[in-house]
């Protein structure tokens, strides 16, 4: 990339900031979107540089720490001089005082400094400590900065620097074409464009995208050391379950809980009380000190507790987030990793913390973050099978792992009907309200066949003509789902057909019955012929998927609408669903290769040969349909080209 490379970064925390600064450093125009900047994790922070207190093993995550550790009196000094304000970075060092004496062994730290003091050293490296200390552990090089400072001193630097900065810009999609981003829908500033994107917005992140980062709440508080007394305090103390942490501005931090309780705001009085009984056991003086603040942030975690570096699963998007307890202290590592990946190489390093650990299950994968191996060659072959990353689909608020729903009409036995669904992996099953209440064929015992504790019903009004009998049936399906045992099951696969011999769907009387349902709290699926302006005025009334037909009914005729159906693809904002019509797999991979979000296939299966096989094999096709859309075909051409060029992309 160039020096005229533009990137938006998303996220104001410290990471954004940090990287938007070494890009700018580095020439690039640089905007950055922030949605709330006081609500980010760095706020709340203590600003502890601790990777040996907080006793992170050896391996890649402790030499991404211990390298950030060792930029930050350069980095902090570059945004001083840059903005003539200071961060209170800070190297006291930290002792890690202990109540028994067992853990006699270091943390782990590999060849990083650390000393063992036992009751009487610790009491001179600091006097006023808690009766039960037996020891401790102490660490030279760990330090800190004033977090809040550091905030500051970042969104200065950036501003002088000239990166665009837009405060209180909301996220609400980033645009995707082949895997490649192409912008990013805000609410306020409304689509903003670069060549690279970088997502940044910590604990956030998974709302944009569907990334494992959750939030892990902590709850801290602060004291004020009074004017006329000598606290005492000159480093870090991180005993078990608690931190203090003294400012040289007559603050003290304590830190702090950890919560997994979403975005649950707020202080608790059982979250501070933990919280000050830890710290008055571990150095008593701090009993008479007031009270300043007290508050709370969300640490960014993901399910390995590692953060998530670098590439995504688009081409022009790199992720930076999931940095969880270690935020402050491995910003100037991750803005240096994050800026060479997107402008020269990657740092092998960066393998290590690859979002696709928590979606590829190749075993030289995990192998590999367990045995922290440092051959390249090794990481990137274990990268070589990678699935891209997917959502799960989800309609209305509920998600569901498989893409293809099934019906239960038209199968010879009941038994054949229960085999192919379980052969077909689908989630969501179909029912023609009408048919059991009418105990039409096929249709007895029914509910006693499928376990639908398992399987989502989805109620369909199949059979009704007008938009009034429709409406009727979908509160009968309700209640049908309740009687299943599913309660909240509110779904309504809207079906208004008057046309017997083609069972066209009816436009006019679909959206009048759709506004209707959804005004009486159902979740609709309407059933539609592929007409892209009735998709967009029934997505608009508030559907939560539209259903569009590749063929007519049971005809397996195949994807005769493909152009329109890509249009709907194309345009629509809810998930696109295609039904009807398919006869074989091809014609499902074939129609999830287009962008589908989902399938429904009824027919095909129940009137196979061999429904259950059939099944399988449909489930396979659209596995396979969607992961094809997902990796991204080649463009048709209409000249050759051949397999074996002179001029190769492998070296
Ligand atoms: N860095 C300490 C914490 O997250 O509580």
């Amino acid at each position: 990339m160039n020096a005229k490379t533009d990137v938006l970064i998303i996220g104001g925390g410290v990471i954004g900031l940090a990287i938007a600064i070494e890009l700018k450093l580095r020439s690039c125009q640089v905007t950055l979107i922030s949605r709330d900047f006081q609500a980010a994790a760095t706020h709340a922070a203590a600003g502890m540089l601790a990777p040996q207190a907080e006793a992170i093993p050896a391996g890649p995550m402790l030499d991404l720490c211990l390298r950030s550790r060792t930029l930050y009196p350069e980095w902090t000094q570059k945004l001083e001089s840059l903005t003539g304000e200071t961060c209170g970075y800070w190297p006291c060092g930290i002792l890690a005082p202990v109540y028994s004496q067992e853990p006699r062994h270091s943390h782990g730290n590999g060849e990083a400094v650390q000393e063992w003091l036992d009751r009487e050293a610790i009491n001179l490296y600091q006097p006023g400590l808690g009766s039960e200390v037996v020891g401790g552990w102490w660490y030279p090089e760990d330090a800190q900065v004033d977090n809040r400072a550091l905030a500051r001193i970042l969104w200065t630097a950036a501003q002088s620097l000239g990166v665009d900065i837009k405060e209180g810009v909301a996220v609400e999609a980033i645009q995707q074409q082949q895997r490649h981003v192409v912008g990013i829908q805000t609410k306020e500033e409304g689509v903003l464009q670069a060549t690279h994107y970088v997502l940044a917005a910590g604990a956030w992140c998974h709302e944009i995208l569907p990334l494992p980062v959750h939030p892990r709440k902590g709850q801290m508080l602060s004291l004020r050391v009074p004017n006329n007394i000598y606290s005492g305090l000159q480093r870090v103390l991180f005993g078990p379950g608690i931190y203090i942490v003294p400012r040289r501005d007559q603050r003290i931090i304590i830190g702090a809980t950890s919560e997994d309780v979403g975005f649950t705001p707020h202080n608790t009085p059982s979250g501070i009380q933990v919280l000050l009984e830890r710290a008055i056991r571990l150095y008593p003086q701090l009993q008479h000190y007031p009270i300043q603040e007290l508050w709370w942030g969300f640490r960014p975690v993901t399910p390995d507790e590692l953060p998530i570096l670098g590439a995504s699963p688009c081409r022009n998007l790199t992720l930076a987030t999931g940095h969880y307890r270690n935020g402050i202290l491995l910003a100037p590592i991750t803005a240096t990793l994050i800026a060479d990946s997107i402008l020269t190489q990657p740092d092998p390093l960066l393998e290590y913390f690859h979002y696709s650990r928590f979606y590829n299950s190749h075993p030289s994968t995990s192998k590999l973050m367990i045995t922290h191996s440092r051959d390249a060659a090794t990481i990137s072959s274990a990268h070589s099978t990678e699935q891209p990353l997917d959502r799960p689909l989800t309609i209305a608020g509920r998600t569901f792992r498989s893409r293809l729903m099934t019906g239960t009409g038209k199968y010879r036995a009941l038994e054949q009907m229960r085999q192919s669904i379980a052969a077909s992996g689908c989630q969501i099953v179909t029912v023609a309200v009408r048919r059991v209440q009418t105990n039409a064929p096929g249709h007895e015992g029914l509910a006693e066949a499928l376990d639908w504790t398992k399987l989502w019903m989805l109620p369909n009004t199949a059979g009704c003509q007008t938009a009034e009998e429709a409406i009727r049936v979908a509160r009968l399906g309700r209640e049908m789902a309740k009687l299943l045992g599913q309660e909240d099951n509110n779904f309504v696969k809207l079906e208004v057909i008057p046309d017997p011999k083609y069972l066209l769907p009816d436009p006019i009387g679909t959206l009048q019955a759709a506004e209707q349902l959804i005004r009486e709290g159902f979740a609709v699926l309407p059933y539609i012929n592929a007409d892209p302006i009735l998709a967009k005025r029934l997505e608009d009334v508030g559907c939560a998927t539209v259903m569009p037909l590749a063929s007519p009914i049971g005809s397996g005729q195949g994807l005769k609408n493909a152009a329109n159906i890509q249009i709907i693809i194309e345009n629509a904002g809810v998930p696109v669903v295609v039904d009807a019509g398919i006869g074989t797999p091809s014609e499902a991979a074939q129609s999830m290769e287009l962008g589908a979000d989902a399938l429904l296939i009824n027919t095909a299966i129940a009137q196979a040969q061999n429904p259950a096989a059939m099944a399988r094999a449909m489930s396979l096709a659209t596995e396979a349909g969607r992961l094809a859309y997902l990796a991204g075909r080649i463009p048709v051409k209409s000249y050759a080209s051949a397999s074996s060029p002179l001029n190769g992309t492998v070296g």
